[in-house]
């Protein structure tokens, strides 16, 4: 499928639900958010219609994201059906870590294939802090998991504040360098105010190359991350939501004052 921009759009981001077991500073409110309802939230079965028809449409790579995926009821099962669309050559996971040494083996047997863990810094008191609450030793053991299940290559997203130099990015790089993970470093962004820059060690933010679709966990389509356009599969049909989608995918990003990181998945 090709865009306005002969940009081949072949990756679709799935949010399975807006819901987090943590409340990292950069992305939610300590109180929380305003959850979905349960009945807006895409059931299995839609989202799996939404992704046999993009793959119809040339989607060959498949992320699923949250809030926090492994919250979502039967996860293990929503990989499997993934999985078992034929045509699907890439299938992975955003994840925080922290149920991941729970889930690695099973999401492995299920057909997921890789994952990328959030990871800000190795300090378990400024992982405390950072995510109000979380266990840094979860996620060490999240990632050993994950590596003894075969889930590989594992990348390790690093959000920072100014640059890769700083201390808590530099701690973690030499971690990743000692436990064979690659590293992506994520300027903090501002959805609303359109600040955001290109992933160092990833594709993400260069609008030039992004080849993106993104489904939120009720079910809108969104071209663009830092843009409001969305079409909801579930009042237009997952085939025209799609096409409008890609139809409309803007040249490049300016901001985004209808999402939230914790429903979209970054
Ligand atoms: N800026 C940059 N990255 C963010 N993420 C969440 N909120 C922000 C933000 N404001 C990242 C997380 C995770 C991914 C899912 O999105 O750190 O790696
Ligand atoms: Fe949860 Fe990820 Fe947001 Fe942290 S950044 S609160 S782990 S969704």
């Amino acid at each position: 499928m090709l865009d306005r921009f002969n940009r081949k759009i072949n990756y679709l981001r799935i949010s399975v639900t807006d819901r987090c077991n943590l409340r990292c500073k950069y992305c939610m409110p300590e109180s929380g958010i305003e959850l979905l309802k349960h009945e807006d939230i895409l059931r299995f079965d839609e989202i799996v219609n939404v992704v046999k028809v993009a793959v119809d449409s040339g989607i060959d790579k498949v992320r699923i994201t949250g809030g926090e995926p492994l919250v979502r009821k039967d996860i293990v099962k929503l990989v499997s059906m993934i999985w078992e669309i034929d045509g699907i050559k890439d299938l992975s996971m955003t994840t925080n870590g922290i149920f991941l040494d729970q889930f690695a083996e099973d999401l492995k047997k299920a057909g997921l294939q890789r994952v990328n863990v959030s990871l800000d810094t190795i300090d378990p008191e400024t992982y405390k802090l950072l995510t109000r609450g979380g266990n840094v030793k979860r996620v060490f053991k999240g990632i050993e998991a994950a590596k003894n299940a075969g889930l590989k290559p594992i990348k390790v997203n690093c959000v920072v504040w100014n640059s890769s130099q700083e201390e808590d990015a530099k701690a973690v790089a030499k971690y990743c360098k000692e436990n064979d993970l690659q590293i992506r470093y994520i300027h903090q962004m501002n959805l609303s105010t359109g600040e955001f820059s290109i992933v160092e060690g990833g594709d993400g933010g260069n609008c030039i190359k992004c080849n993106r679709l993104r489904l939120t966990a009720n079910g809108k389509l969104k071209p663009c991350l830092f843009n409001d356009l969305e079409f909801d599969v579930r009042k237009l049909g997952a085939e025209k939501a799609l096409k409008l989608a890609v139809e409309n995918k803007p040249k490049s990003g300016t901001f985004n004052q209808t999402n939230k990181f914790f429903n979209i998945g970054g």
